[in-house]
């Protein structure tokens, strides 16, 4: 029998697979277009001029998503990437789907982006929010020899135009990839900067099915335990004086473990920076006191969020309507000599109503000037100081009591050697209510409600 001799022109090519993008267009609502674009336009007067690009990292941003301005953008690539899985046949009630990363993206005329992919994620997702049109800067997406690379440089894989598709980003607009495929943008041309985010999305399985049910998947991140490295476990202080409390009944309500202790420490270096800074501002009646407002970037929101799962139906439950707007978002610090405040509170004849989140961002103790509090006394109409009927909350780090502002409360003496004690505090009441601009950032003041942070 006579051999066939093979011969390239006989081969015969079938393409396989094919992979999908998804595009939509997303129109904002005008309050929702404006806080964005202010959200961006005061990141771009960071720059100066000689900066093309910049990224999320510039600007110490890599969780957008955690941010109040973009809630009505993080939602809406929610509900798109639903419908991308749901078209890959994924099953959405046994993974779970998070916003992992996500960072905003300056692009100034003749700027571009390199060849790259994101391996840190299984979908990305990005959002136009300002572009010139018809002005370049595409993104094109390479196929193809992509997949044979690895022992081989790439510039032996010549793709063809056939392995490549461009999009050219069109204002409100959003494309959704799996984040393995290389991507580059072309150089931007266009007169207005151009403002894009950047979502990276991960998949685990879901919590519900437990750990021992997630073969071959990742795992959900409750189930993770982070290397301790060598660190020894937080020293846990015994509850001998507040315990949880009864929010109505006792105006307080304790959570002795909400707020890991790698959240409470980016709050406090931000603190530590704020107090070398010029504005920082020194509490009038003690000098070993400073009370200083506090940003509201990625990590406070994100911590406020947290705070909100556990406190949201208590919060929302008390405070009236109007009482719901954020009217404080500072830090008090108190250091070895701070005296015992007076008792206050923020009793007053009108019908407003205000709470406060006070979390502490270290361990304190007894000496180092815990908060305490007289429990019930927002229901006495006299308001007769009974200091032994004062509880001290002496609580370990991450740690976080929701206070009615009713009730009578003060910051004891930090008799300590060398101790320090600061606390986050995070305040909902009428919008009226704000005078003090350590308490609350100005700008802050009738821009966020209580529903900005679930
Ligand atoms: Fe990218």
């Amino acid at each position: 029998m006579q051999e066939s001799k093979s011969h390239p022109d006989q081969v015969r090519f079938t393409d396989l697979f094919k992979t999908s993008i998804a595009t939509l267009r997303l129109t904002p609502p005008k309050k929702e277009h404006k806080g964005m674009s202010n959200y961006m336009q005061s990141l771009e007067q960071d720059l100066d001029n000689k900066e093309n690009q910049q990224f999320g990292d510039k600007f110490g941003i890599g969780t957008i998503h955690q941010l109040p301005e973009f809630n009505w953008l993080t939602n809406e690539i929610e509900k798109a990437v639903m419908a991308y899985l749901k078209k890959c046949g994924i099953d959405d009630l046994e993974v779970a789907i998070f916003h992992q990363k996500s960072w905003p993206v300056i692009t100034r005329r003749g700027s571009n982006i390199v060849r790259h992919s994101h391996p840190n994620s299984i979908l990305s997702a990005v959002y136009y929010l300002q572009v010139s049109p018809d002005s370049g800067g595409n993104l094109i997406i390479v196929g193809g020899p992509d997949l044979i690379e690895g022992t081989i440089e790439r510039r032996y894989l010549n793709s063809t135009p056939s392995t490549r598709c461009g999009i050219q980003p069109q204002n409100n607009s959003l494309i959704i990839f799996p984040s393995l495929l290389n991507h580059y943008v072309t150089p931007y041309k266009g007169k207005l900067t151009r403002w894009s985010i950047t979502y990276d999305i991960t998949i685990t399985a879901g919590s519900n099915i437990g750990s021992g049910k997630s073969e071959n998947s990742l795992i959900h991140p409750m189930y993770w335990r982070e290397f301790r490295r060598g660190k020894k476990s937080p020293k846990t202080i015994p509850n001998n004086h507040m315990v949880e409390g009864d929010f109505f009944k006792d105006g307080y309500l304790a959570n002795k473990s909400l707020i890991p202790q790698n959240q409470t420490g980016v709050i406090l270096s931000k603190l530590i920076e704020r107090m070398g800074a010029n504005d920082n501002r020194l509490n009038h009646q003690d000098r070993f006191r400073f009370q200083t407002p506090i940003k509201l970037d990625d990590a406070s929101a994100s911590i406020i969020r947290r705070i909100m799962a556990f406190y949201y139906p208590k919060l929302k439950q008390f405070l009236r309507e109007d009482s719901q707007f954020l009217t404080g978002l500072n830090s008090i610090c108190s250091f070895p000599n701070a005296k015992e405040e007076r008792f206050n509170s923020k009793a007053s004849i009108s019908q407003e109503t205000t709470a406060s989140i006070y979390l502490n961002l270290l361990s304190i103790e007894a000496e180092s000037g815990p908060l305490i509090v007289i429990p019930g006394s927002h229901k006495k109409r006299e308001r007769i100081i009974r200091k032994d009927s004062a509880i001290y909350s002496i609580f370990p780090v991450g740690s976080t009591i929701l206070l009615n502002e009713d009730v009578l409360h003060c910051f004891s003496s930090n008799h300590s050697n060398s101790k320090i004690s600061p606390f986050l505090v995070v305040t909902f009441g009428s919008k009226h209510n704000v005078r003090d601009s350590k308490i609350l950032n100005n700008a802050y003041i009738g821009k966020y409600k209580l529903d900005d942070f679930i």
